[in-house]
């Protein structure tokens, strides 16, 4: 016997090493025709570790002290040894971070990976989305930027919108009648301990969700249902192929490529032209001048246009917070016989269609500072956002749907 067999016997008799790997990796068996769109996961936890791993090193020259926090980063960016590489694998990795969530997401749009016996795994998605969308924004405020600082007082704001108890609410998050000190140090507390652990805890019990019912797929059929056996196992599903190698090899192809692009924009442009970090927080906050535009960084634009197509500020969080929780319900509003876009018949093509049109435009139109003509147009699509759900029980059962295959294809 070899000395590390030694040793994995050894932890074996104390701790079930060998048989976590292969329930989970080496004989876990996933659909063997997962495509593009199934790097996804893997990349975000790339980027959620990424973003652990910089945070804890910013968080070593960092000062969440309302008197010092611009002057401790912009000492990070000149001063500390590979401070600006840090910093920005950290700004600019948050971007990365929503992009290969937003596409996660959005694969399972197209092969109705939402649908049962998917729907925890994507309410458990969903509060990762929320809890995300509060990490990044309570992350913004540290920098003590112009943009930061009212952006804050903004967004909090709005829970001073909500009748009675608003004002209160708004205080208490503050911690003070405006942004300041107090809240820099919860914001900070918040953004380095509380929720990066629930979102570790979130993406744990996420992956222990989709292991219990195993993965859809491109042609969104259950291969757990189809016949069994393959090469490596009488009892497997024969669409399914071992995890480790096959996958594990295939999702470091989807790294590479993705730190490639990664790389590109850190070295080369880590603003990206003000999308990723915006000019504004170049600047000192200043509680006395308030920026010509405020907006949110572009993963939050389109709930911000939503926000702002509605004439009353109480009437905008409703529509914003239902533009979100909507997306919750979404496995319950699909009524169609299949899940994958491939069988499914024209109603659903178009309804995604015009979704994705809407939400893209809606994220631009947040971008922009408000006109007549962009808070119509918000409007418009923040209409067509809704009627995708709305609607969803009606055209998803119309439609005319194709025959699904027995076997998965290619
Ligand atoms: C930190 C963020 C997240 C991480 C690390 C993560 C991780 C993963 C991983 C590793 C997989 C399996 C590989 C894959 O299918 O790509 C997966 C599957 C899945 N995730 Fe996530 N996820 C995250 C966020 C989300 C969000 C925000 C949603 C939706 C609201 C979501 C919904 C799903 C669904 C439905 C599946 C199953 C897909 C299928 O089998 O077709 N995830 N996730």
């Amino acid at each position: 016997m070899s000395m590390l067999t030694n040793v994995v016997g050894w932890i074996d008799d104390r701790f079930p090493l060998t048989k976590v790997w292969n329930e989970h990796l080496a004989q876990y068996y996933a659909p063997k025709n997962f495509n593009f769109w199934y790097y996804f996961g893997s990349l975000a936890i790339l980027m959620l570790v990424n973003q652990i791993v910089t945070g804890i090193w910013l968080a070593m020259n960092y000062k969440p002290d309302a008197a010092v926090a611009f002057a401790s980063v912009e000492y990070i960016m000149r001063d500390v040894d590979w401070g600006w590489l840090l910093r920005y694998m950290h700004s600019t990795g948050a971007s990365f971070f929503f992009i290969a969530v937003y596409l996660h997401m959005f694969r399972a749009l197209l092969y109705g990976s939402y649908r049962k016996p998917r729907e925890l795994l994507w309410i458990f998605g969903m509060i990762i989305y929320v809890a995300l969308m509060a990490e990044s924004f309570m992350g913004y405020l540290l920098p003590w930027g112009q943009m930061s600082y009212w952006g804050a007082q903004v967004i909090i704001s709005l829970f001073g919108a909500i009748p009675v108890v608003g004002d209160d609410l708004a205080l208490w998050i503050r911690g003070d009648y405006v942004v300041a000190d107090a809240t820099l140090n919860r914001f900070f507390a918040f953004h380095v301990v509380a929720v990066p652990l629930v979102l570790i805890i979130l993406v744990f019990v996420h992956i222990v969700a989709l292991h219990k019912v195993g993965s859809n797929n491109p042609d969104g059929i259950e291969i757990k249902k189809g016949p069994k056996g393959n090469r490596w196992s009488d009892t497997a599903p024969a669409d399914g192929i071992p995890f480790h190698p096959y996958y594990s090899v295939k999702d470091i192809v989807g790294v590479i490529v993705f730190l490639a692009l990664f790389s590109v924009v850190l070295f080369f442009m880590p603003e990206f032209g003000g999308w990723f970090l915006e000019p504004d927080n170049f600047l000192p906050a200043d509680p006395l001048k308030t920026p010509e535009h405020i907006v949110p960084l572009w993963y939050f634009t389109p709930f911000y246009a939503i926000l702002r197509a509605v004439p009353d500020k109480f009437g905008g969080v409703l529509a914003m917070g239902a533009a979100i929780f909507v997306l919750f319900l979404l496995p319950w509003l699909d009524r169609s016989p299949v899940k994958s876009v491939r069988y499914r018949g024209p109603l659903f093509k178009i309804a995604l269609a015009v979704f994705v049109v809407s939400f893209v435009a809606l994220g631009y139109l947040g971008t922009q500072p408000a006109t007549p003509l962009s808070t119509n147009f918000a409007r418009l699509f923040s209409i067509l956002y809704f009627l995708f759900f709305l609607l969803m029980p009606i055209y998803t059962k119309l439609d005319k749907t194709k025959p699904v295959p027995e076997r998965v294809t290619k």
